[in-house]
């Protein structure tokens, strides 16, 4: 009798414990440095980085966390950081890559990346994000290895209207109505026709020329490999680029793309073609308001279609301070966080359950980009890391700076074509 009226309070106390263990093992906050790698230093980019920054620090005041982004647009500088570091043992917690062959022929191929479907799962993700986008941050069996926070749009073509109003140009419907009417006008009046920036500007451009000539299918095909690199349709890519550059500002390499923004908007230039981080900069940077303040349209031909691109952050293997790491994925993924940043970037929320309808926080630049976003014919961009390996599109950027000397499209096309065969096999992506 004893010996059991023992064995019951034994037996009460060891689940008091047990209860007690498991009730502060969840609430265990966590705490120590966090460290989130990015190369957003700037402008609405900046913002919307530092809006998440502070909501994550209110819910979860014990982490510290450490902001090391290393300026230069598209990542440039910070890719060369990062590969440094992740070769070196030294991974960040965490890291902006972009979704498709950035994260998957870069960073998984090379197995540095944890897989994320637990945190998927745990937060109902699956429902709430395109397959389209999943499929473009897993493998081949299903492991997920990011949380994607945007959508970009790689292929707008910006302008200021009361300017163009003003030297009485509309805007271009296609490459060729640009080079032979719009630019020959603009040139006349002593204007800018196109403002372009560094060589990862002038890649950005070439994409956006490739798809108006090209149209999609064509476009997809350099990616797959059912288009000819060598073939007729890219000596016609390659020509009508260097018309286009030839209606730019000469000064070209030395200006980033937040420079050739302010070109158009202080009517030094009419157009540019940049992604929407271009509508942050016009809306946080410079006050400007949608429609009246600043205008877009598709880049030239290329109507109908969204050339997309998306910002993830990932899970590197042997990450310091993993716990941290798992709740500011798990914060990033939220629609909650996609809300705070996206009107900033702008950029379109990733995850489905934001709230894209609110038009007060997600304006008519947003609204439009939106209906594009979920009719159009969706491909995606080279120069932000959708379509292509590291191995391809490193020394392409070499191919886009010296043709923007020597304008030779013979030679341009024939090493690109030589590039293509050699870094983009089949099922590399
Ligand atoms: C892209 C990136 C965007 C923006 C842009 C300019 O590669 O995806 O979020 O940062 O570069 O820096």
């Amino acid at each position: 009798m004893r010996s059991s009226k023992w064995f019951i309070l034994v037996a009460a106390l060891a689940l008091m414990l047990g209860v007690f263990a498991l009730a502060s093992a969840q609430d265990a906050q966590p705490s120590g440095d966090l460290e989130i790698f990015s190369w957003w230093t700037g402008g609405g980019e900046e913002a919307g980085l530092n809006a998440l920054i502070e909501k994550f620090k209110e819910m979860y005041p014990d982490v510290n966390v450490i902001n090391s982004a290393v300026a230069g647009g598209s990542g440039v500088n910070a890719r060369a950081v990062l590969q440094t570091r992740m070769l070196g043992g030294d991974p960040p917690g965490t890291f902006q890559v972009h979704a498709g062959a950035e994260l998957n022929t870069l960073w998984v191929a090379a197995d540095k990346m944890e897989p994320l479907n637990d945190l998927y799962e745990q937060n109902g993700w699956m429902e709430q994000y395109p397959q389209g986008l999943l499929d473009l941050i897993s493998d081949d069996e299903g492991n997920i290895y990011s949380v994607p926070v945007n959508i970009h749009r790689s292929n707008v073509l910006w302008y200021i209207p009361a300017n163009l109003e003003e030297w009485g140009v509309t805007v271009p419907a296609t490459w060729d109505e640009f080079i032979n009417e719009t630019c020959p006008k603009l040139q006349e009046a002593g204007v800018t026709p196109l403002a372009v920036g560094e060589t990862w500007t002038q890649v950005h451009l070439w994409e956006n020329v490739a798809l108006g000539v090209l149209g999609p299918e064509k476009y997809n095909g350099l990616w797959d490999g059912t288009t000819d690199w060598a073939g007729e349709d890219m000596t016609q890519v390659w020509e009508t680029f260097g018309k286009v550059l030839d209606c730019a500002n000469e000064d070209m390499n030395a200006l980033t793309w937040q420079d050739a923004s302010r070109m158009v908007i202080e009517g030094k230039a009419a157009f540019n073609v940049m992604g929407d981080w271009a509508a942050g900069y016009f809306l946080v940077d410079n006050s400007l308001e949608p429609e009246t303040g600043f205008g877009w349209a598709p880049a030239p031909g290329t109507e109908g279609v969204f050339n997309m691109l998306s910002d993830t952050f990932g899970l590197p293997k042997d990450a310091p301070n993993r716990d941290a790491v798992v709740a500011w994925l798990s914060f990033l993924g939220s629609a909650e966080a996609q809300d705070i940043f996206n009107p900033l970037k702008g950029s379109l929320p990733a995850n489905t359950e934001a709230q894209i309808d609110d038009s007060e926080l997600y304006n008519a630049y947003f609204q439009n980009a939106y209906e594009d976003w979920t009719s159009n014919t969706i491909v995606g961009s080279l120069a932000h890391g959708a379509v292509a390996p590291q191995e391809f599109s490193s020394p392409f950027n070499d191919v886009i700076a010296g043709f923007q000397e020597s304008r030779d499209v013979a030679t341009a096309q024939a090493t690109a074509a030589e590039l293509a065969a050699t870094t983009m096999t089949a099922g590399s992506e």
